[in-house]
């Protein structure tokens, strides 16, 4: 999550912070933390017999003082595992955790008890192993979890699929291996972002009827035909972006939906022609270069939006925007 939607849910969270004193255990919880961080100057207003509902950056608490959300960003000069301490937060909703590259390690079995939790998000850290199973136990309420840019390592567990709430999902940027668990493209997602890591085998078919807004799998090693997938999308889904990847299918009859709005398909092995089903999907952002595509473009409707640069590097593509085709195509 960038960060603007991070200071927008500081403020909407920061009314009630400056009523309440803070809770002693919190309070004592996060001078735990402050210190498995190794005192960054950043937090020199985190001291004790202070109102912690007040310290910046950036605790939020509720009516009550207990702290319900925690924003640590831009601590460069960190270096250290994530603290065990932030698990002592009992009441915590909302934990971001952004550019902090030296916050390394797995992370900690403590998150287990963060049972509140609905909102972890984690971007620009040195945080690695797998992803954490102990956290999915105990998080029914997550709703978004972004651990990006980071080293999380090995498999998605297939517990993810399981998570009733989850609507945002955002492992990108890391090592992950292994195949897309089937299952997880059948929940209720609206933001599946895996790019640039190291999945591999076939895109799970069979979405589920749910609202989708941006799928982004690309710069992976994934395989084999997404058409099913793709097919199987019948409510709005505005991006799809699936390049740089190793997926290998004849796009001819493929029928792309048509509230589709952006669609990136190019660096991959894609065959045929261009789908005639792309002439009746506005989309704002075509890109099928780089694959092994052959014959007449399409012509009419949402085709002239497309420039030249779209169709690059394909096999023997040719009409409008590419030069016409040789009469004896
Ligand atoms: C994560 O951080 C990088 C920079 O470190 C930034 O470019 C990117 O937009 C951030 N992504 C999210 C999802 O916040
Ligand atoms: C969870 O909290 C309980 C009670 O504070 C504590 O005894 C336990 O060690 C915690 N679990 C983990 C995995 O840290
Ligand atoms: C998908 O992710 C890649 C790499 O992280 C990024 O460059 C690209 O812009 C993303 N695509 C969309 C549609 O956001």
């Amino acid at each position: 999550m960038s960060l603007p939607l991070l200071l927008l849910l500081l403020y909407v969270y920061t009314a009630p912070s400056s009523a309440a004193d803070c809770d002693p255990a919190d309070r004592a919880a996060l001078l735990r933390v402050k210190a498995q961080l190794g005192d960054p100057v950043r937090l020199s207003a985190w001291q004790p017999s202070t109102n912690c509902c007040a310290w910046d950056p950036a605790v939020i608490c509720d009516a009550a003082g207990r702290v319900t959300a925690l924003a640590l960003y831009s601590l460069p000069d960190v270096s250290a595992r994530v603290p065990p301490a932030l698990g002592d937060l009992a009441a915590l909703e909302i934990l971001q955790v952004v550019s902090v590259p030296g916050m390394s390690g797995p992370v900690p079995a403590s998150f287990a008890n963060l049972t509140r939790l609905r909102d972890l998000d984690i971007n620009g850290t040195s945080i690695s192993g797998p992803v954490p199973g102990s956290l999915l136990a105990g998080a029914t309420k997550l709703s978004t979890l972004a651990i990006a840019n980071s080293k999380l390592a090995g498999p998605i567990p297939a517990s993810l699929a399981a998570l009733p709430n989850l609507r945002y999902l955002d492992l990108s940027g890391n090592l992950l291996t292994g195949a897309i668990p089937p299952g997880l493209l059948h929940g209720s997602f609206r933001f599946l972002l895996l790019s640039s890591n190291q999945l591999t085998g076939e895109i799970p078919s069979g979405y589920g009827d749910d609202d989708v807004d941006t799928i982004n799998l690309s710069r992976n090693q994934l395989t084999g035909d997404p058409s099913p997938f793709l097919f199987g999308i019948t409510k709005p889904s505005a991006k799809i972006d699936l390049s740089w990847n190793a997926l290998e299918f004849d796009m001819t009859g493929v029928r792309f939906p048509h509230h589709l709005r952006f669609l990136d398909l190019s660096h991959n092995r894609i065959r045929g022609r261009v789908a005639k089903s792309l002439m009746d999907v506005r989309l704002e952002h075509l890109d099928v270069s780089y694959n092994e595509l052959c014959g007449e473009i399409p012509a009419g409707r949402f085709m002239s939006a497309h420039g030249a640069e779209c169709y690059a590097h394909n096999r023997c593509l040719c009409g409008t925007p590419l030069p016409p085709c040789s009469t004896s195509m």
